[in-house]
């Protein structure tokens, strides 16, 4: 399973890359918005920035909601680096727009997915990437990982080539889970990618060690 962070903080990207275990990076309007970015230009250079720090695919969203608008945003977005995937709505003109996008060779994302029907779509249009939300899922007390292995026997019974990228993660253990089902990524928090390291037996083990070491001094 690829792990991508899931943030638009170049502090928060360059830990996890530090960790030489990041294969990408996703965003949203939301996550970009957190870092005070504003304005087509300094979108574009954010962008530009991710992917020069990250050697992976780098998810920029589009802010349109129409087949036209989403195919000019996306189309310059992968203008702007070769490794940015076009983040695209789970909505009927975004469905329109993915397929435009994978007959041109531009690499998609399809986003805000919460059911297999909704991805069933998004592979028939060939999207790289598809986005179940699983955290959002977990938020209503349905199972969101649930839903990724639905997915994941779909794509595996019906041969669809799109990835499955777990998405909305909110703690270590979805992770685990995902791996478990199948996911193809997760994209995750970096918090949630730094609490895998967490037991409390390494850190007593390692006490243990560090003071048996010192008696050997
Ligand atoms: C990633 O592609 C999604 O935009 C993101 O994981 C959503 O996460 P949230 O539910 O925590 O906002």
């Amino acid at each position: 399973m690829k792990f991508f962070i899931d943030t638009a903080n170049l502090a928060q990207i360059q830990e996890a890359n530090d960790l030489g275990i990041l294969d990408g990076v996703t965003t949203n309007p939301t996550l970009m918005a957190k870092e005070g970015i504003k304005g087509t230009d300094a979108i574009a250079a954010h962008y530009k920035t991710i992917c020069e720090m990250v050697d992976g695919p780098v998810s920029a969203e589009v802010l349109g909601t129409t087949f036209e608008g989403i195919i000019a945003e996306g189309q310059k977005l992968a203008a702007i680096h070769p490794n940015i995937v076009v983040k695209v709505p789970m909505i009927k003109d975004g469905i329109k727009a993915i397929k435009w996008f994978t007959d041109h060779g531009i690499k998609t994302n399809c986003t805000l997915v919460f059911s297999a029907g909704q991805a069933i779509l998004a592979a028939k249009a060939g999207a790289t990437f598809v986005s179940p939300f699983i955290g959002r899922i977990d938020d209503g007390s349905w199972d969101g990982v649930q839903l990724i292995e639905q997915i994941v026997n779909i794509y595996n019974t019906q041969g669809y080539m799109t990835e499955v990228l777990a998405a909305s993660i909110r703690n270590p253990l979805h992770i685990v889970r995902c791996a478990e089902a199948g996911a193809d990524v997760c994209t995750c928090p970096l918090s949630s990618i730094l609490g895998l390291l967490k037991h409390p037996l390494t850190d007593i083990g390692l006490q243990q060690f560090l003071a048996d070491a010192q008696s050997m001094q």
